[in-house]
């Protein structure tokens, strides 16, 4: 458990700076994942060192992988392949990480040991059953509380069958729980899911020399395919990056350049909605960087307008919507934000959430069964508000108190730890109008 900080937030008129974000939560999670059950040795650069990382890298020293931290860039995994995992001999904590429990239940259910996974209070209420089922479907054994939806989850590993499983949801978490089983069987698994979610599973294992194919409307991997170490480069997280790519839009006397940021379409929908709401966001020195797109986002001050947001651009910014619902609550007339269902079962529910925080700043707010809808164009006044432990509602406030009003304060604010280490002091640093 997090102590309970709080911070106060002053509205500020400049904003000004040439950054780098920390690296992508998503992409260096399958990092850590993946050189693990690879043959040999990987170096991996730019990691996020967040709590979510953290615990993925504590849940791999458990289960026997050595990993040397070279330097605050560099980490060095030594794989022991498919077959090299030791029995854990304690449970494993996830933390508050989603993306580590679900990714792991795929990777445990297939090995031919005992594991338990847990984690925080918010994890162990999230739903678990999107992966369980397909996993079951694949012969695999696990038990969880409530009728084995939920962590505390126990897995007898082994003796796994390959799958065709179609996904009601666009996740990537429980498209990656299935490759990853079906990975380590014989014969070909295949997911397909409603509308393609982030995919840097399939690149990245792909990259490692997994036989795995995408194609529209799902993937495929050949089962039992060596994965071979490698060197992988983790670009900044546009996730992290959203933050301030909201704040140089909102703020009256703003120029950013956040470079160094992963643009992978399946990531960059938050992109196109602030542009398609009239935000000035360019992308410049566009480059691949093991295997994904990368490039520096130029961010200034605009005038942006409400719009409706749904479909297949919601799974490609899903994480992006508290703050996004902040650039609404800037924005002249109304935003609709529909098929966001799953913002109910993220760290918290964050369409409940952000209706409480900008209802309580005044703004114009209202919570639909799928989404939210938001009148904006008014002032924001100040005020106080909850993080409700959740990283992504802690970060969104602090970027709306940079254009309300008066001040506003943030409790619970030492979450931010889980995504981004480092974000209040850069915030202090590029409202100070500093270079970085
Ligand atoms: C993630 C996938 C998304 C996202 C989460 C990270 C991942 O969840 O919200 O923060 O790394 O695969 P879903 O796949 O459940 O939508």
């Amino acid at each position: 458990m997090h102590e309970m900080k709080s911070r106060n937030i002053a509205p500020t008129q400049r904003l000004r700076g040439e950054f780098t974000v920390p690296g992508d939560k998503s992409i260096s999670h399958r990092a850590i994942m993946f050189a693990s059950l690879a043959e040999g040795e990987s170096r991996v650069f730019g990691l996020l060192r967040g709590e979510d990382c953290l615990s993925t890298l504590g849940a791999f020293r458990s289960l026997g992988i050595e990993v040397v931290e070279k330097s605050d860039n560099e980490l060095i995994i030594h794989g022991r392949g498919l077959a090299g995992l030791q029995e854990p001999t304690d449970v494993i904590d996830c933390g508050n990480s989603g993306t580590t429990m679900r990714l792991m239940s795929g990777i445990l259910a297939a090995q031919p040991f005992f594991s338990v996974l847990t984690g925080d209070q918010y994890l162990r209420k999230r739903p678990m059953g999107r992966v369980i089922d397909p996993l079951t479907s694949m012969g695999a054994r696990f038990l969880g509380r409530n009728a084995h939806t939920q962590a505390p989850l126990a897995i007898d590993g082994g003796g796994l069958e390959p799958v065709e499983y179609h996904s009601p949801i666009a996740s990537a978490q429980v498209k990656s729980a299935v490759l990853l089983a079906g990975m380590q069987v014989d014969g070909a698994t295949t997911v397909y899911e409603p509308h393609l979610s982030r995919d840097h599973s399939e690149r990245m294992l792909r990259y490692f020399g997994a036989d795995l194919e995408s194609f529209p409307g799902g993937a495929r991997v050949n089962g039992r395919v060596q994965l071979t170490g490698r060197e992988v480069e983790i670009p900044g997280d546009i996730s992290s990056a959203a933050f301030f790519l909201v704040a140089g839009l909102i703020v009256p006397d703003a120029e950013i350049l956040v470079k160094n940021v992963g643009v992978n379409p399946t990531r960059s929908g938050v992109i196109e909605i602030l542009q398609q709401m009239g935000g000035s966001i360019e992308l410049t020195n566009q480059r691949e960087l093991s295997g994904e797109s990368v490039a520096d986002l130029l961010v200034k001050s605009s005038q942006l307008h409400g719009i409706e947001i749904g479909g297949e651009l919601i799974p490609r910014a899903i994480d992006e919507f508290p703050v996004i619902s902040v650039a609404a609550a800037f924005a002249e007339g109304v935003t609709t934000i529909r098929d966001a269902r799953e913002l109910r079962v993220k760290e918290t529910d964050r369409i409940a959430a952000m209706c409480e925080c900008l209802g309580a700043l005044d703004v114009n707010i209202e919570p639909l069964e799928d989404g939210m809808r938001i009148v904006g164009g008014e002032l924001l006044t100040g005020g106080e508000v909850n993080s409700y432990g959740d990283h992504r509602i802690a970060m969104s406030m602090a970027i709306a108190g940079l254009g309300a009003a008066a001040e506003i304060k943030i409790s619970d604010t030492a979450c931010t730890e889980t995504s981004f280490p480092g974000f209040w002091e850069l915030l202090t640093l590029v409202s100070g109008g500093q270079e970085i």
